[in-house]
C-alpha cells in the first residue's frame, strides 16, 4: 500500500513533464509477433491517456523472412540492409500490412477489466513518407531499399493534434509512384527529428547498452557511445544497428533516446516514470552538471540542507537568508533536480574565503558531486583572488583532509568569523591555500 503511494508521488513529476510532448516508440517486427505484446500495447494506452503525443514505428524483417521462406525466394542482405527486389518488395508489403493491422487491432482493445477498458484510441496512418531509392552502397545496387527524403510532418502534426495514435510503417513512397523498403531505425530517427520529438524510444532484444566489462550503461552521453561504437564488434547486433541512430536523434536535438528491453514486461513504464529507468538513456548533454544558483534553486536546496540541519551536521539557515545570500550557492543538478550545494562567503579584506553548507543528496554520495561542488567554489575563490579556504565541521574532517586541507585553528579565521565562532559546536577548522 504505502510502496504503491509513494510510487504514484514519485512518477507525477514525469507525468506531469510528459504531458503534450512528442515519443516516438520503436520496435522491430519481433516485437509484435511475440506475445507479450499486448503488455506494450497496454502501456502504450497508457502513455496515450496521459497526454502524451505518441509516434509508434514498427519493423516487420521476421514477417518479411517468413513470407520470403514460404514463397522460396532468396533475399539478400548488404551492411545488415535487405537489398529489397520486386519480388521482395511484394513480400514486405503484405508483411508490413499484416503487422499494422496485428497493431491497429490490439490498440483497439476495449475490454472491460483490462487496462484498456474505456479507452477508445484512434490510430492513424498514411503516405506521411516519402522515400528516395538508397542507390548504390559499397557497390551493391540496393534496389527498392530506400531512405526517408522527406516527411509530412504537418500531416502528422494535425493527427496528433486530434488525439490520435500515429502508426508509421516502413514503407515509402516516390513522387513517382514508387514504394520504397525503409527500416525501422531511420525511420523513426528522422521522425523523431522532424517532429521534434523530445523522445525516441527502443524496444530491443538487449535490455540497454554495455560496457566492455558487461556492466548496464544507465545514462551515456553521446560521445561516449560514438567511443563505444568504435568498438562496434563487441557489440550485441541490436545494439549496434539501434545505438547509431539514438546518437544521431540527440545530435539533432531530440532531447533523450532510450535503448529498452523488449522482454521485460513494463520495461517502458520504469523507464519512463522512474528517476534511474530500467535501460539505457542517450543524451548529448551529461545529465549532470554543476552551475550557480538562482531563486528558483532555494526549494531545491532547502530539501537537501535540511535533513542535515536537523542532525546538526550544517548550521541552520532560514529561508530568508538562503534567499538573500542566494547568489553565493553554487548547486549539482541531475536530470533538472538540485541533488548538492555548496556556498561561498568570501572575506576579501583578508584574501579568505568560507566553503560552507557542502552537502550532497543521500542517494548522490559517492558520485564525485561533492567533490565538483567544492571544485567550482575554488574556482569562484580564485576569481575573487582569494588565497585561502577555510571550512568549519564537526562531522567530516576527514573528506576535507583527502582534498588538501590541513587542520587549523579560530585564529587562521577572518576578524568577522572570529567574534561570530560558536563555542558550543565546537567546529574544527580545516584551511587549504588556493
Ligand atoms: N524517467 C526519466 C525519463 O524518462 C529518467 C529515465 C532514466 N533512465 C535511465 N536509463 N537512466 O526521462
Amino acid at each position: 500500500m504505502r510502496a504503491f503511494v509513494h510510487w504514484i508521488r514519485a512518477a507525477a513529476p514525469y507525468v506531469h513533464a510528459f504531458r503534450g510532448k512528442t515519443f516516438v516508440i520503436a520496435f522491430g517486427g519481433e516485437v509484435v509477433a511475440d506475445d507479450s505484446f499486448l503488455g506494450v500495447v497496454h502501456d502504450l494506452n497508457l502513455l496515450h491517456s496521459l497526454g502524451i503525443r505518441l509516434i509508434v514505428a514498427h519493423g516487420c524483417r521476421p514477417q518479411v523472412e517468413a513470407i520470403l521462406a514460404a514463397q522460396n525466394i532468396d533475399s539478400r542482405y548488404a551492411n545488415g540492409v535487405r537489398i529489397t527486389d520486386n519480388d521482395a518488395m511484394d513480400c514486405v508489403l503484405e508483411a508490413a500490412g499484416q503487422v499494422r493491422a496485428r497493431i491497429e487491432a490490439l490498440l483497439s482493445l476495449g475490454l472491460a477489466n483490462s487496462p484498456m477498458a474505456g479507452a477508445r484510441n484512434r490510430v492513424s496512418s498514411g503516405n506521411y513518407l516519402t522515400a528516395k531509392p538508397m542507390g548504390i552502397v559499397d557497390g551493391i545496387d540496393m534496389q527498392l531499399s530506400g531512405e526517408v527524403r522527406r516527411i509530412d510532418t504537418e500531416a502528422i502534426q494535425q493527427r496528433l493534434d486530434d488525439g490520435d495514435i500515429v502508426l508509421i510503417s516502413p514503407t515509402g513512397y516516390s513522387p513517382t509512384g514508387e514504394i520504397f523498403n525503409l527500416t525501422v531505425e531511420e525511420v523513426a530517427t528522422q521522425c523523431a527529428v522532424r517532429m521534434d520529438a523530445t523522445k525516441l524510444i527502443f524496444l530491443t532484444d538487449a535490455d540497454g547498452v554495455r560496457n566492455a566489462r558487461r556492466q548496464l550503461l544507465s545514462d551515456l552521453s553521446t560521445t561516449d557511445a560514438e567511443k563505444l561504437l568504435a568498438r562496434a564488434d563487441r557489440l550485441p547486433p541490436d545494439i549496434r544497428v539501434y545505438l547509431p541512430a539514438a546518437i544521431r536523434a540527440c545530435n539533432n536535438g531530440v532531447a533523450r533516446a532510450h535503448i529498452i528491453s523488449r522482454h521485460h514486461d513494463g520495461a517502458l513504464l520504469l523507464e519512463l516514470f522512474t528517476r534511474d529507468g530500467v535501460g539505457t538513456m542517450i543524451a548529448a548533454t551529461a545529465l549532470a552538471h554543476i552551475r550557480a544558483a538562482t531563486i528558483d534553486d532555494v526549494g531545491g536546496i532547502l530539501s537537501i540542507i535540511g535533513p542535515l540541519e536537523e542532525q546538526g551536521v550544517l548550521v541552520r539557515r532560514s529561508r530568508e537568508r538562503l534567499e538573500s545570500e542566494i547568489e553565493r550557492f553554487v548547486v549539482a543538478e541531475y536530470d533538472n533536480h538540485i541533488i548538492g550545494c555548496a556556498a561561498l562567503y568570501a572575506f576579501p579584506q583578508e584574501r579568505i574565503g568560507e566553503l560552507a553548507a557542502l552537502a550532497v543528496h543521500p542517494d548522490f554520495r559517492r558520485e564525485g558531486y561533492g567533490e565538483a561542488l567544492m571544485n567550482e567554489i575554488e574556482q569562484r575563490a580564485r576569481r575573487l583572488k582569494l588565497t585561502q579556504l577555510f571550512v568549519l565541521t564537526t562531522k567530516t574532517a576527514h573528506w576535507f583532509l583527502e582534498r588538501g586541507f590541513r587542520t587549523g585553528s579560530i585564529a587562521d579565521l577572518p576578524q568577522q568569523k572570529q567574534a561570530l565562532y560558536n563555542y558550543q559546536r565546537k567546529s574544527q577548522v580545516y584551511v587549504k591555500n588556493l
